[in-house]
């Protein structure tokens, strides 16, 4: 017999059906035993009497079992109007126990209770706890947003693109993780904080329009809104300016929202723009809440800042920074190269997208020219030969043609909690590390042989 998922026995009444899933949760009634059996699908009830009872009762929650037995309706007061499946029950004709378990750390059956759990004890046990019917729909819904900007943008003529994780540094302004080279002693791998690099590179290469969901990683310290790893939908075109990639990323998002999450509505269309300087001096903020109704969980209030300063001054360093990354072009790219503005005065040609509060995109349009990027490097002190060293294989790509280009990167995991209603992005990532950067459930970062640190040629320095 054919497996059944326990959402489609409404429509099966008076039918012999075979279930495969969890037991949620157990009780006994007199001579009657009750489970409610969990499936991807949901849950259903299954009934077991005369010579099951017994059997049946000696099964406990989180066993894996296969049941076969005839749907049969739920009258009147029988019925739970709370369950999908609330109309119909199955009366088990069989009962094969497929795999049994151990008592699970916390309770999976209780929505509350196993969110209170305790985060290091949910991520220990984080297949216990993906089981749950809340969890399990945060990832289904992490999946459609996925398919439906992948759709979205294939329709657009973009080719999703894989670029390297090993490779070298890239100028996003975090720290870095390094990978130590078996084969070449003292040279180190990094991995990427963005593809930003081989993506210019990409447009270079003339791919024109590349998408791709990118997993960045960056060592630096964690909040809810951050992991060390995380993953963007990142975006470039070429022959584009910013108004391009504004129009794209509003039709792209508003897309999302209109196929994914229809239940929620966009409370500004177009979506207002404001400059940097107008959201600091309205909002004191670069990424403004414009709810209209801050209890509303379905409100989304999109907005795009724009025209950011080229450069800041960095408070630790005393020297000045860029403030997205120093491929980021000017506004104005003759008066910058003249030097007739101070460089604390240059605008960038640098947006954020900001949703009820939260920076969940960003990106600008690059320097083609290498005069340019010449002016930055000598603005921010880079010397020749070390701009050589950092950036050379950039600067020799950019010597053979580069058409003008420009891009954004969609902070997926901020993307998805937003719209998943939750605020930290934790609940939202399958895996995540915690707030300080560990993994409970492999358990990393862990020590290594000695043999594998002596391949890798590291000596682990006493503290
Ligand atoms: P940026 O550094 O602004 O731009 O990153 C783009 C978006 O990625 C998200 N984000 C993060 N999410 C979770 N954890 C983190 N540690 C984290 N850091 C950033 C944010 C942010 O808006 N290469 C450029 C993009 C470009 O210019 O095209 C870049 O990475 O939502």
């Amino acid at each position: 017999m054919q497996r059944t998922l326990s959402t489609e026995t409404p429509k099966l009444v008076g039918q012999e059906v075979k279930l495969q899933g969890w037991v949620h949760n157990h009780r006994r009634l007199g001579k009657m035993v009750f489970i409610d059996l969990r499936d991807r699908s949901g849950l259903i009830q299954v009934l077991f009497m005369d010579a099951l009872a017994e059997p049946a009762n000696q099964i406990r929650p989180e066993y894996v079992v296969e049941i076969t037995g005839t749907v049969v309706e739920r009258k009147g007061k029988g019925a739970n109007p709370n369950l999908p499946t609330g109309s119909v029950e199955i009366h088990a004709s069989s009962l094969t126990v497929l795999s049994t378990a151990m008592t699970p750390p916390f309770e999976i059956n209780n929505e509350e209770k196993a969110a209170n759990a305790g985060e290091e004890l949910r991520l220990e046990y984080r297949y216990l706890d993906l089981r749950r019917p809340t969890m399990r729909q945060r990832l289904v819904l992490r999946s459609n947003i996925n398919a439906s900007l992948r759709n979205f943008l294939r329709g657009q003529d973009f080719v999703e693109v894989e670029t390297p994780i090993l490779t070298k540094g890239t100028p996003e302004g975090a720290r870095e993780y390094i990978v130590p080279s078996r084969n070449f002693p003292g040279k180190f791998y990094v991995l990427p904080q963005s593809p930003q690099q081989f993506k210019q590179l990409l447009m270079v290469g003339g791919v024109e329009r590349y998408f791709q969901i990118a997993r960045c990683f960056r060592d630096e310290d964690q909040r809810g809104d951050r992991q060390p790893e995380f993953t963007q939908l990142d975006i470039e075109m070429s022959f584009v300016d910013e108004e391009d990639l504004l129009d794209l990323a509003e039709k792209m998002i508003t897309n999302l929202v209109k196929e994914v999450v229809p239940d929620k509505h966009i409370s500004q269309s177009p979506f207002p723009r404001l400059t940097y300087a107008d959201a600091m001096a309205k909002y004191k903020s670069d990424k403004p809440d414009l709810r209209q109704d801050k209890n509303d969980p379905n409100e989304l209030a999109f907005c795009f800042i724009t025209d950011f300063p080229l450069f800041e001054m960095s408070e630790s360093e005393k020297r000045l920074v860029p403030v997205h990354h120093l491929f980021t072009s000017p506004k104005d790219t003759q008066v910058f190269t003249s030097g007739a503005t101070k460089p604390e005065d240059c605008i960038a040609k640098q947006y954020d997208l900001a949703l009820n509060g939260f920076e969940v995109a960003g990106g600008s349009i690059r320097i083609h020219e290498s005069v340019v990027q010449q002016k930055v490097f000598d603005i921010l002190g880079i010397p020749k030969d070390e701009a050589e060293l950092r950036f050379g294989h950039m600067l020799k790509a950019f010597s053979f043609g580069v058409p003008p280009h420009g891009g954004i990167a969609v902070g997926l995991d901020r993307l998805v909690a937003l719209l998943a209603g939750v605020e930290n992005i934790r609940e939202v990532i399958a895996m995540p590390k915690t707030g300080d950067g560990r993994d409970p459930l492999m358990g990393a970062p862990s020590t290594l042989p000695k043999q594998q640190l002596d391949d890798a040629h590291i000596q682990v320095k006493k503290e």
